[in-house]
């Protein structure tokens, strides 16, 4: 009798709580139903796309639903001098979701750096890692620097309206009308610094990174500080290589009608360089020409051909140094600890091996542990 009572009273319980899980379940769909609706109904091919704004500056809140709408297409007048650019490339690098409220420039302009992080569209958990640790969008007190990451993604449909729902909770991830493929990362690094020239043009210093990479942040805030004046030597700060063959039958083929010479200019990796605005806009311009053709490989088209077009300086991180561990069984989080120098390190996750990101929170620690440093001394 008394077994069948707490029977009846446990089947209750369960009832309920099942009921809790049916109803916001239901919610929650609704909710994404209704986010998936208000992303533009504009295709990929739709150059019209419309932008909530703060196009010329003002820094408004995100939140704010009553803020002018502007289109891109003024934008793009503005830094190409005519509604199309020369070189028709650059009409069709495109962007999916409303990206303009993702750049909200702090007080103090000189030190506002963005971390463009080129990323694939279903590494969440990357994304995520990034956003805890060398990432941060934080003003990092000691060092005067306000540092905003904003990640660039491809077209991925089997994740898209997932990477609407992030943009929407992180306010921090741009859509490129681009395929994920890695045909088309060279196409969609330019079209990150096109974004970055269209939506973010006062941000004085951009530091592109790779969202597999494990970075010592402080390490570069010092180089930041110390050495580098970009009012003197403006350039494009990397670990640069000389003489690079370019292939022409292999996976990283390029055939002589895309590019004739036979070595590339001086370029550096992709997974880590530092350049200015400037540096910026005098990339774009120089891909702004009529009969401009993009390489595939991106590092070398970026840093190499589409620098030495724009005839910007190169030059080598000082001190800095960067380290592959794939072949090797020390993990980054030693690494670190062992080399005061380590701006970069490049464990297996950079092979492609899609390990849980617990190592982007182990060097962070390790990182912390380093300098000394709690969370509550670097940021307000
Ligand atoms: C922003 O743009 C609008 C329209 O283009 C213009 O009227 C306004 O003066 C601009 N504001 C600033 C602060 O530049
Ligand atoms: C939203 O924008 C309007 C007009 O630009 C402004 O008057 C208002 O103060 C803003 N509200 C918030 C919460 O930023
Ligand atoms: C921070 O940087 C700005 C601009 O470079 C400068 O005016 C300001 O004095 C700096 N503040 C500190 C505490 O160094
Ligand atoms: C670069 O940023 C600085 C500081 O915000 C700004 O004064 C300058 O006009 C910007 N340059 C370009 C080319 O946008
Ligand atoms: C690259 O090649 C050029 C011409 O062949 C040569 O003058 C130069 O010294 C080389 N640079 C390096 C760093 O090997």
């Amino acid at each position: 009798m008394l077994l069948s009572f707490y029977l009846h009273i446990v089947l209750l319980i369960s009832f309920t709580i099942f009921s809790f899980v049916a109803v916001s379940f239901i919610q929650r769909i609704r909710t994404e139903n209704n986010l998936s609706s208000l992303t533009p109904s504009a295709s990929v091919h739709d150059a019209q796309i419309e932008l909530h704004s703060v196009a010329n500056g003002t820094n408004k809140s995100p939140s704010n639903a009553s803020v002018a709408r502007i289109d891109e297409s003024n934008l793009r007048e503005n830094i190409f001098g005519s509604p199309k650019a020369k070189n028709p490339i650059l009409d069709r690098l495109t962007f999916i979701n409303p990206p303009n409220t993702v750049c909200i420039y702090p007080n103090n302009m000189e030190n506002y750096m963005i971390f463009i992080v080129l990323s694939r569209a279903f590494n969440f958990d990357f994304r995520q890692a990034i956003r805890g640790t060398w990432g941060r969008s934080e003003k990092y007190k000691g060092y005067n620097t306000t540092i905003k990451t904003i990640f660039f993604v491809g077209i991925d449909d089997s994740v898209q309206s997932a990477v609407r729902l992030e943009q929407a909770r992180f306010n921090d991830v741009i859509e490129i009308a681009i395929p994920e493929s890695y045909a088309f990362v060279a196409h969609k690094e330019l079209a990150s610094l096109l974004w970055t020239r269209l939506y973010c043009p006062l941000a004085r210093i951009l530091f592109r990174a790779d969202d597999d990479i494990l970075m010592d942040t402080f390490l570069l805030l010092n180089f930041i500080k110390d050495d580098l004046n970009l009012n003197v030597k403006d350039g494009l700060y990397g670990w640069f290589r000389f003489n690079n063959t370019v292939h022409r039958g292999d996976r990283w083929a390029v055939t002589k009608m895309e590019y004739k010479p036979n070595t590339y200019p001086p370029y550096t990796f992709g997974v880590g360089y530092l350049f200015s605005n400037f540096s910026c806009q005098r990339l774009v311009n120089a891909a702004n020409q009529p009969n401009h053709q993009i390489v595939r490989i991106g590092d070398a088209y970026i840093t190499g051909i589409l620098r030495d077009l724009a005839e910007i300086p190169f030059y080598d991180f000082k001190d800095l140094k960067f380290s592959y561990t794939f072949y090797n069984p020390i993990p980054c989080d030693e690494y670190f600890m062992n080399n005061p120098q380590l701006l970069i390190c490049m464990s297996k996750l950079h092979t492609g091996m899609r390990d849980d990101p617990l190592e982007f929170y182990d060097v962070w620690d390790a990182i912390l542990t380093k300098y000394e440093k709690s969370l509550s001394d670097i940021f307000d």
